[in-house]
């Protein structure tokens, strides 16, 4: 790589310095920030002291703990003993998770006071990612920690951070568990604490590892979080329409379409939308930064979008497998 910026990797830390400048490239990308920028995002990442990430998990299924434990070190099929570093291992170079309810060892009365140290000593400071919708019925009582309702814990934590993250869509705007009857009254961050102005929210059901490191990367090399749409959603992430960016586009514009599993046209890759397929109602990036390291996404393995980064889509665009009402069923970006 020609100019290549001085950077100095931890002596402490497992990675090498070709995985770092690998991962800021990489992240650059995904910020959909020039190449140039890699550089500049190398050094503030070697810079850094770690960031303190605290991760609460309120009502959910942990799709979003499992999606980051998924995204960790790969072995290489091809070359037996060739492993690569995923995002989280690089994640866990510059941050410090010090709270994670389903990782962590500790239980109990220790757990709780590992919280109530890190917002005693890094006031201002932490970063909180919330995973899970939060229960507003009945004062939130449909969910409990230690005798603590979901709902006080997130208001208390989230006053004292630098920034939150909801990820995922359960904690966009409650996701599944506020489908309709909703009888926990369950909401996302912002339902819950309103007026956060240092939330950003990552919908997708679960939430795409990929998208979680670039906003902490941005914070991290930028100061700040990056730009959203008016639903808090990141535009490098969500500005792009599933759609405009399908690998089976161009089968749509030419009306080829699957009209059964496993006919002719769902063997031959043609569009889904005849299968129920809501790319066009739904903002994502998942065509070009994939999932399972890179290797596929929804469409790709042969399943319609089902629009989980939209607002409440087990109401609105469901059935999964019923086509939009109509070809204008696109909505605008907000
Ligand atoms: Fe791709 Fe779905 Fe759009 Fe067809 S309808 S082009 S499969 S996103
Ligand atoms: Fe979700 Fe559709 Fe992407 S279902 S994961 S937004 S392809």
């Amino acid at each position: 790589m020609k100019n290549e910026p001085s950077i100095q990797v931890a002596a402490t830390s497992p990675l090498t310095r070709r995985d770092f400048l690998k991962f800021s490239m990489l992240m650059a990308g995904v910020l959909a920030l020039p190449r140039s920028y890699a550089g500049r995002i190398a050094q503030a990442l070697a810079a850094a002291t770690r960031l303190p990430v605290v991760w609460l998990e309120f009502q959910d299924c942990t799709g979003d703990s499992e999606s980051l434990l998924r995204a960790n070190q790969r072995v290489d099929p091809i070359q037996p003993g060739v492993t690569d570093p995923g995002v989280t291992d690089l994640l866990l170079d510059f941050i410090s998770l010090e709270y994670h309810e389903t990782l962590m060892a500790s239980s109990g009365a220790n757990s709780e006071k590992s919280l109530a140290d890190v917002m005693q000593t890094y006031p201002g400071e932490y970063v909180v990612v919330v995973e899970g919708s939060i229960p507003s019925a009945l004062n939130g009582a449909y969910c409990a920690i230690r005798g603590r309702s979901a709902l006080s814990i997130v208001r208390e934590v989230c006053a004292g951070a630098r920034a939150v993250i909801g990820a995922g869509s359960c904690a966009f705007d409650g996701g599944l568990a506020a489908a309709a009857p909703n009888p926990t009254g369950a909401t996302g961050v912002r339902g819950a604490v309103p007026g956060l102005t240092n939330l950003v929210n990552l919908p997708g059901c679960p939430v795409n590892v990929v998208n979680l490191v670039a906003v902490i990367v941005h914070l991290i090399t930028f100061g700040e979080m990056p730009a959203c749409d008016s639903l808090g959603r990141p535009y490098f992430a969500y500005g792009e329409d599933i759609h405009e960016e399908c690998e089976r586009h161009n089968h749509y514009e030419a009306e080829r379409f699957a009209l059964a599993w496993g006919d002719e046209g769902h063997r031959r890759g043609w569009c889904l939308y005849r299968l129920g397929c809501k790319g066009p109602a739904t903002h994502n990036n998942c065509s070009r930064v994939l999932w399972n390291d890179g290797v596929c996404w929804p469409v790709r393995a042969g399943h319609g979008c089902a629009g989980c980064s939209e607002p409440h889509f087990w109401d609105n665009l469901t059935p999964l497998y019923s086509p939009l009402p109509d070809d204008d069923a696109a909505i605008a970006n907000p």
